[in-house]
């Protein structure tokens, strides 16, 4: 058994036997620190934490290894519940393309966007997917993320659709954190299908499906409800029959347009809704009284300069929060969840500790990971990461595109 003692931590974040699985408006201004603390693990399951003053010294030193964390903090790792990190290559010449003063929208009508992704999907095989996101998770596992969501969605054929799912099924046995997997070939409608979009839809419901269920392939099903997309009756006819499999909707929704799709979503006992750049006040009034996440991505609106969703608005309204980076070649090509926590104080207006908490213990919920991953407790065994020495908490949001994570233990 291999045992690791954290001992003269500055502060043991995110820890305690009572934090609820969801927090909500003022209750995530709320973080659980102990200060000069220490953490015992025993093969990556915490078995002891507390006060340095409280600590019983050591009476088995077989195994043991020390670590001296002066100056350090120690967290749980972050959670990134909303992910499309297995693609085919990048679209820098998108970026280039706004910087000329296209809009998302005029660039994919063009040509560019996700069906631009989609082909250069079904272009390269499975195994060279597979390399390509293996060399993507590791980076993001060095910036802290500890669980991660992957969706589907630049297949757009019964073929691809597959090939991205098994992609994710390889890499969850193998990339060394936990992953959930989401159906997501209602991204866009392929060009094929342009004139008979529900063609598509019969297609999706009749031929993907039953075979993503047959191999158990998803855990989520996600649909992108928006204009020139997916129609709010379009989204609840798939969700519907994904249902039929047990799948649970995780969507995208007013990233653009405020078109009922939360409402929709919320009736459809969706876990999360996400993106919320734009929100109407029946958005607000139907995730009330919903176990419904509301998921905000602020690095989409800060790479492809949308506005911002309102956090403020949601918190205020007493509603819970959770913050993912939407990691993809589009329109977030990073899945720094670090700078998400910047972004999230510096636009969003979310203190340090609500955007950590939106990152964590609301983050693990909107992927069904309330269980095992989001704070650190007795009996659990998800990641730990071990800070730089810095000189507060609110230093890793405010010293915002560093490095600040010194140590990842899995
Ligand atoms: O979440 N909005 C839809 N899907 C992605 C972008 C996809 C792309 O442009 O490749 C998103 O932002
Ligand atoms: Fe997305």
């Amino acid at each position: 058994m291999k045992k690791i003692l954290i001992k003269n931590i500055k502060g043991l974040v995110q820890v305690g036997e009572n934090i609820p699985s969801v927090l909500k408006g003022a209750e995530m201004k709320v973080l659980p620190i102990i200060e000069n603390a220490f953490l015992a693990l025993e093969d990556g399951m915490v078995v002891a934490y507390g006060s340095m003053e409280d600590w019983g010294g050591i009476d088995d030193w077989r195994d043991l290894e020390i670590i001296d964390a002066d100056g350090r903090f120690v967290l749980p790792a972050f959670c990134d519940s909303h992910t499309h990190t297995v693609f085919a290559k990048s679209r820098e010449e998108e970026f280039v393309d706004r910087i000329n003063g296209l809009s998302y929208e005029e660039i994919a009508i063009k040509g560019g966007g996700i069906l631009n992704s989609a082909n250069r999907l079904n272009a390269i095989s499975e195994d060279e997917l597979f390399e390509q996101a293996s060399e993507r998770i590791k980076v993001l596992i060095s910036y802290g993320t500890g669980a991660l969501e992957i969706k589907s969605g630049y297949g757009l054929s019964v073929e691809s659709e597959l090939k991205m799912l098994r992609v994710i099924k390889r890499l969850k046995d193998s990339c060394g954190i936990e992953l959930k997997a989401t159906f997501l070939a209602a991204h866009a409608f392929p060009t094929a299908f342009k004139e008979n979009k529900q063609a598509y839809i019969d297609l999706i419901i009749q031929e993907m499906l039953p075979k993503v269920a047959e191999e158990k392939l998803a855990d989520f099903i996600d649909v992108f409800c928006e204009r020139n997309y997916f129609s709010v009756e379009q989204m609840e006819e798939i969700l519907l029959a994904g249902a039929k499999y047990g799948l649970v909707p995780k969507v995208h929704v007013n990233q653009f347009t405020a078109m009922g799709g939360i409402k929709k979503a919320v009736e459809l006992n969706a876990l999360t809704v996400d993106h919320l750049e734009e929100l109407s006040e029946e958005d607000i009034l139907a995730l009330k009284n919903s176990t419904c996440m509301p998921t905000i991505l602020p690095s989409c609106s800060f790479f492809i300069g949308i506005p911002y969703g309102n956090a403020r608005l949601l918190l205020d309204n007493g509603l819970p929060l959770a913050l993912a980076s939407d990691y993809n070649p589009g329109t977030t090509p990073s899945g720094n969840l670090n700078f998400v926590w910047s972004l999230a104080c510096i636009q969003l207006k979310m203190t340090p500790e609500e955007a950590f908490n939106a990152l964590t213990v609301n983050a693990a919920y909107a992927m069904g990971l309330s269980e095992s991953h989001g704070k650190i407790a007795l009996g659990r065994r998800s990641p730990i990461l071990i800070t730089k020495p810095i000189p507060s908490l609110a230093y890793m949001p405010y010293a915002f595109g560093d490095q600040h994570i010194e140590r990842i233990i899995a």
